[in-house]
């Protein structure tokens, strides 16, 4: 589904991400861990658009998508889900979401069924759909968050940080929102603080130090590996 190939990229003219390979096949959920300022956040980036990398290939099915702009990469089916308190607090939730659909908003019947859709998968969206946004909590801020995306009924959604800020409940919505879209068919790739729900949801796990993929591999293997364990998850190694 999706491959980067020794990417560069960086702000300004300080190098950030130093050659990074990745890839993510389809239907996996893909997370990655690693220290602050290590460039999870801006592998997202680079692949969404928002960033340009200055090096390396990055295909989506075997077409390339570097350097295309974020509308454009949006059409081919990815989209990210953009950090917390990116609703529009005065406007309904359903407006929200309805903003999802901004690529597609003139095909007015389109929008009716992915609403439809949506509203089906994220029942949230039905059932608060005429409050403002500003009114939810946290946690349903974020599944309207996720739920607005939907509406391009994308192949592969990126998460930045999907648990920041949530309470355990909010959270294991959020997880298993994630779990059903793909079920359904979605490729996700995120980036979490909280490793042991990271790689708990995902099949695949990426480890990221200073700009470079360190370890690669399924999340069981990630989650097992020594240093990870005790960096992160804070015991020792299960079998
Ligand atoms: N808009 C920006 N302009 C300049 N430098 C940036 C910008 N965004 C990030 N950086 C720098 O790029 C490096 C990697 O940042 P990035 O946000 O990708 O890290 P991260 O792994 O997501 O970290 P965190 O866990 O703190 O979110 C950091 O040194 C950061 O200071
Ligand atoms: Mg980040």
């Amino acid at each position: 589904m999706l491959t980067m190939k020794r990417v560069v990229a960086g702000y300004g003219g300080g190098r950030v991400l130093h050659g990074v390979d990745l890839e993510c096949a389809r239907q996996t959920i893909t997370c990655i861990v690693g220290p602050n300022g290590a460039g999870k956040s801006t592998v997202l980036r680079v692949i969404s658009g928002l960033l340009t990398p200055t090096e390396g290939e990055i295909t989506v099915d075997g077409g390339p998508i570097a350097g295309r702009s974020a509308e454009e990469i949006l059409r081919r089916g990815i989209t990210q889900v953009p950090q917390s308190h990116a609703l529009f607090p005065a406007m309904s939730v359903q407006e929200n979401v309805l903003m999802g659909g901004y690529l597609i908003r003139r095909d007015r019947k389109l929008l009716r069924e992915r609403l439809d859709l949506v509203r089906a998968r994220v029942p949230l969206v039905a059932e608060r759909a005429n409050d403002s946004a500003g009114n939810l909590s946290g946690g349903q801020r974020r599944m309207v968050e996720i739920a607005r995306c939907l509406m391009l009924d994308p192949g592969m959604i990126l998460l930045d940080e999907p648990s920041l800020g949530l309470d355990p409940r909010s959270l294991a919505g959020v997880a298993d929102l994630i779990n059903e879209l793909n079920r359904d068919g979605v490729t996700v790739l995120l980036v979490e603080q909280n490793v042991r729900l990271g790689l708990g949801l995902a099949t695949h796990g990426v480890v990221m130090e200073g700009g470079r993929v360190r370890l690669t591999g399924t999340a069981a293997e990630i989650k097992n590996h020594p240093e990870i364990a005790s960096l992160y998850l804070g015991k020792e190694p299960t079998t």
